[in-house]
């Protein structure tokens, strides 16, 4: 069974697809044992506590510093000791330490086809935003390892959505969530843990 903690920063539509997928069986031989959040008020929170999974909240905010909080998030994760991590719209820069310990184990869902409008700056609305005033026709997400740099790992899957006349950051957000983002992301975590399943068998 592989077990992930998922890492969130606002709403957790990404996370509900995750917790949905295990649900339903399109998303097997997985169980999450966590979600942290770095904002307390984030709703992907609650949608934890509604399903019984442990919801922890680590706010840079509670630190004197940058590394206090690093630590703290470190430990956090040492504590759960998850196979695999999952950052689903995690709005913050990693410890180097974690990619360091984690290496191969961490996945991030990015709002774009990537090596389009990533990087730093690039995330959430912002991505859309790009996206709609450089003109684009077809946009999409994409689900990738996370390395040192900022949306430069191993690309898993991406899918393709169309822009449409008329969109708006928000409209086109919320197509490129649901017609990518909630199938990529649950389908990678299938497969890496599939993939686990095989390896332990053999
Ligand atoms: C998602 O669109 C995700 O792709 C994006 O944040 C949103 C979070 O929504 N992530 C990034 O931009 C990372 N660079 P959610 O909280 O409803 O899942």
């Amino acid at each position: 069974m592989l077990s992930i903690v998922v890492c969130v920063s606002g709403g957790g539509t990404n996370l509900q697809a995750i917790i949905d997928g295990i649900k339903k069986g399109s998303i097997r031989n997985t169980k999450i044992t966590g979600v942290i959040s770095n904002n307390p008020g984030a709703y992907a929170l609650k949608r934890a506590e509604n399903e019984g999974i442990p919801a922890f909240c680590v706010s840079p905010k509670s630190y004197g510093c940058r590394e206090e909080f690093n630590e703290a998030f470190l430990e956090k994760l040492k504590e759960l000791n998850p196979d695999l991590i999952v950052l689903a719209g995690f709005l913050v820069i990693l410890p180097e330490k974690m990619i360091t310990i984690y290496r191969g184990r961490i996945i991030n869902i990015h709002p774009s086809l990537i090596p389009s409008f990533c990087g730093t700056g690039y995330y959430g609305l912002k991505v859309h935003e790009a996206a709609l005033a450089r003109g684009v026709k077809v946009t999409g997400a994409t689900v990738h390892f996370v390395d040192e740099g900022t949306d430069t790992g191993e690309i898993i899957f991406q899918k393709a959505v169309e822009v449409l006349e008329g969109d708006t950051p928000e409209v086109l957000q919320r197509r490129v969530m649901e017609q990518a983002e909630w199938v990529i992301l649950p389908k990678a975590i299938d497969e890496i843990a599939m993939s686990e399943q095989g390896e332990e068998k053999t």
